[in-house]
């Protein structure tokens, strides 16, 4: 077959057929017929993600490499960040941004003790989704948690210092499908407290947040941000996800962290970059230990495959163009609810809360959140809404307390802390749920979804 074929010719063949049948196989959907499912969040990619993919396949480098080198940088760029580390998952991203401040090289910062240790205290929320919070249970450190507000769906702000204690260490907040919390008055607080702020940014990369000194991209903010790229998200390579930060020594110890706690920075496959692989001191170990197998964390392995990052250096191509998409569904589906609401005689407003962003922000949305009042019934609604072939989702956890997974905690009545009450987090988990605004979805299916919420509603 590749007779006469250099290397090069061979595998430049074999990728135009990739492309060819990603063209004819993939991504030919018919028209959209009332009726037919919508989902929530789908993937959408051509044949240069396949490309990529098969590409990085026939290399069968396999672990990190060059398109890993190359995503990391883009991304990075993309955000206007220093140091950016592909990891395996949005969850992995949030473990080890949360794991990185217990580092010990954080116990003298400017002759402060910055770590977080066991029993320390680290604000957050409890409407969200679980691995924001995991990571700091799984270490015995004790959220505390926030109120949200309604229609916004993030921490108030009002009531932050209320949840201070002298045992706070961070704040770790997710910016909630995609609209950004108040970093002005958080970030504000975290300065004021000697605190670290991690944003969870895995539902809203490409949203924006405008600080006294201009507008920033969400995750770049605080001291560290986490991606996710799971395939709803904004984009996708599969699993993945990415911790950012510009902080040197925050991307220095999350480095460690992420590969086995290892001290060298050589990446994998290549040795003694430094030139000093066999001339250092390191704790106890004789003079002179090869640095590569030096430990100066207890570490994980967190890495992603060159397959997923050749994956995501595509998606990353396009992603401008699916944060403008976003946004614009988004403004259909306001528009869109009021105009079908109002040919069924009714106010849209008097039957739902719609999603308002928060004030200084321009969110990349990630799902498009709505609140029953209280003569509407979320589950008759909901329904129907899945019945006529919309998906919908609830945010996430509702309350992540009242899950099983805190059964232990609540009977013992330690653990963890609830600063004043969660009467908004509580009515979210009965009374809201969402659609989405993937930036596949045809002004048609966006028309049916607003009719068919209407229609629910009537
Ligand atoms: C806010 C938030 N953080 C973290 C995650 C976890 O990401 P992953 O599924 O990549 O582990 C999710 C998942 O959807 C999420 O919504």
């Amino acid at each position: 077959m590749f007779e006469n074929m250099t290397e090069k010719e061979a595998r430049q063949q074999i990728l135009e057929s990739v492309a060819k049948y990603c063209d004819q196989f993939h991504n030919k959907k018919d028209d959209f017929k009332p009726g037919d499912r919508i989902s929530y969040a789908s993937r959408v990619y051509d044949r240069e993600e396949m490309t990529n993919l098969v590409d990085s396949a026939l290399e069968f480098w396999l672990t990190a490499g060059r398109y890993t080198d190359e995503f990391e940088k883009s991304f990075a760029d993309y955000l206007g960040i220093r140091f950016c580390s592909l990891v395996n998952s949005g969850s992995s991203a949030n473990l080890l941004a949360f794991m990185t401040l217990t580092s010990p090289l954080l116990s003298d910062v400017d002759g402060k003790d910055r770590r977080v240790y066991p029993g320390d205290e680290v604000i957050t929320v409890a409407a969200g989704f679980p691995t924001t919070v995991a990571p700091i249970i799984q270490y015995g450190a004790v959220p505390v948690f926030v109120d949200v507000t309604i229609p916004e769906y993030n921490i108030d702000v009002k009531k932050l210092e209320d949840a201070l204690s002298d045992k706070t260490k961070a704040v770790m907040l997710a910016h909630t499908l995609g609209n950004p919390f108040d970093l002005r008055a958080v970030k504000e607080f975290c300065d004021r407290h000697g605190l670290w702020l991690i944003e969870d940014n895995c539902d809203a990369l490409g949203s924006r947040y405008e600080m006294p000194d201009g507008w920033h991209f969400t995750g770049t903010v605080g001291d560290i941000g986490t991606s996710s790229f799971y395939p709803p998200h904004h984009m996708t390579m599969g699993e993945g996800g990415a911790v950012y930060t510009n902080d040197p020594l925050l991307n220095r110890i999350a480095r460690s962290l992420r590969d086995w706690g290892r001290d060298c920075v050589c990446p994998s496959g290549r040795d003694n970059l430094c030139g000093h692989r066999f001339d250092g001191q390191y704790g106890e170990l004789p003079f002179g230990y090869d640095h590569k197998y030096v430990y100066s964390h207890f570490g994980y392995n967190l890495k992603a495959t060159d397959m997923q990052a050749a994956v995501g250096c595509a998606q990353l191509a396009k992603f401008p163009g699916f944060v403008e998409k976003r946004k614009k569904n988004f403004a259909h589906l306001v528009d869109g609810l009021q105009t079908a609401a109002k040919e069924r005689g009714f106010d849209i407003e008097d039957r739902l809360i719609l999603p308002v962003a928060t004030p200084h922000a321009d969110p990349s949305w990630f799902g498009f959140m709505m609140t029953c009042r209280d003569n509407v019934d979320r589950k008759s609604v909901v329904t129907s809404v899945e019945a006529a072939g919309v998906q919908t989702r609830a945010l996430f956890a509702g309350n992540l307390t009242k899950h099983p997974c805190f059964d232990e905690m609540r009977r013992s009545g330690s653990g963890y802390r609830i600063a004043g009450s969660l009467t908004n987090t509580d009515e979210i988990m009965n009374r809201s749920f969402w659609v989405g605004v993937y930036p596949g979805m045809t002004d048609a299916m966006l028309d049916h979804m607003c009719k068919v919420i209407c229609d629910a509603l009537s």
